[in-house]
């Protein structure tokens, strides 16, 4: 009914909308008032399992998928351990490598995914630590598994996840950094600015919220596209993924999320005219080089849509749209510029006449194979 939306048309757009305080109830209790600790007990009461992996490694489906490659490179990066990212479904039937010492993180909204459920019974069988990230609490997997923390983001109607993935990174974050401090493979001066920065993260998103109506607008003029293109790097690369499988999610339009350089080995064959690329270029390690991937695609007259950074002049020059987000750190990025992301999926969508909040084939749990 009206009233479980909250006065959105659909729960969609209200979940998008409550993504700057489900990130706050994500960070409730976790980080202290000074913001200067992070805190996850279950990291806290299994430190020493945890530091002794010789690897990690991250199952999960769909969305849950996109927020562990985004997870592997804050652990990597933050703690120094290798982590790999596999889809539950190929992980369970491909005879994995899985030692008494690794740690499986397993990743879902529902906790009833049978992929994931399966991949986490093989993992145990083999010995492995199971730490499980999930937002409904007491479903099977946070049952089944070793220990794991909740996301906290509430129930996630949309069938389409949004504010689900945005809780997933941030407990992935907040996992990151309380194992970095334990295991002191981070500066102090590192570990604090991203904790800084990572409290302010909800007010950042609800300056994007404001540009609703603007990417509402924007929107429109791409309901004749027949594909899209998704393009970012590093951090922004599964970004770029899950920009594209919420398009295809919900408008059914084919889209692709492509690491950027790997453009020029294939996708630049498919760009014309009447094919949108979403670019993520923000300031960041490799803004120049995305500046040329932008060149070759216009050169092929290209529609560019551009997620720039705040006051950007350069790319504006360019690219046909540009969505401003907030300065931000490169690794918390992904919490940012998904936003916009999410918004254009469902405008398309809505413009096109789509059931956002139940597209035809999917499921929200998908509990048989
Ligand atoms: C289904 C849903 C997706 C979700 C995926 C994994 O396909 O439609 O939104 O990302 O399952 O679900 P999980 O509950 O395990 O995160």
């Amino acid at each position: 009914g009206q009233l479980e939306k909250g006065g959105y048309p659909h729960f969609m757009l209200k979940e998008i909308f409550e993504q700057p305080d489900c990130i706050n109830d994500c960070m409730r209790g976790r980080i202290n008032a000074d913001g200067d600790k992070v805190v996850l007990s279950a990291v806290i009461d299994h430190k020493e399992r945890l530091l002794k992996a010789r690897r990690f490694v991250i199952v999960a489906c769909g969305t849950s998928w996109h927020a562990g490659l985004i997870g592997k490179q804050l652990i990597e990066s933050f703690c120094r351990i290798p982590v790999e990212v596999e889809y539950a479904s190929e992980f369970r039937y491909r005879d994995p490598v899985i030692h008494e010492d690794d740690v499986v993180i397993a990743i879902s909204q529902s906790g009833e995914t049978a992929d994931t459920l399966a991949a986490i019974e093989l993992a145990k069988e083999k010995g492995a630590f199971i730490y499980g990230i999930c937002n409904a609490v007491g479903s099977s997997i946070p049952r089944i598994t070793d220990t794991g923390s909740y996301i906290h983001v509430g129930p996630e109607i949309g069938v389409a996840s949004t504010k689900a993935f945005t809780g997933q990174v941030t407990v992935l974050t907040m996992l990151a950094l309380t194992l970095a401090k334990e295991k002191g493979s981070m500066t102090d001066e590192k570990y604090l600015e991203v904790i800084r920065e990572l409290t302010v993260i909800p007010a950042k998103i609800k300056k994007i919220l404001i540009s609703n109506p603007k990417i509402a607008e924007l929107s429109r003029i791409f309901t004749y596209a027949h594909n899209f293109l998704y393009l970012g790097r590093g951090y922004s690369f599964p970004v770029a993924l899950e920009g594209a499988l919420k398009l295809k999610e919900i408008s059914y339009i084919h889209a692709e999320g492509y690491p950027a350089a790997e453009m020029k080995h294939g996708p630049i064959a498919l760009i014309d005219a009447e094919m949108p690329v979403v670019v993520i270029a923000t300031h960041n390690a490799m803004y120049e080089k995305i500046m040329s991937n932008i060149q070759e695609i216009k050169a092929r007259k290209g529609k560019v849509i551009a997620l720039v950074t705040e006051g950007d002049t350069v790319v504006s020059k360019l690219a046909d749209d540009c969505i401003e987000l907030p300065e931000t750190l490169e690794c918390l990025e992904p919490l940012i510029a998904t936003i916009p992301l999410q918004l254009l999926a469902y405008h398309v969508a809505i413009c096109k006449g789509k059931n956002v909040d139940q597209p035809r084939n999917l499921a929200k749990s998908v509990t048989v194979e």
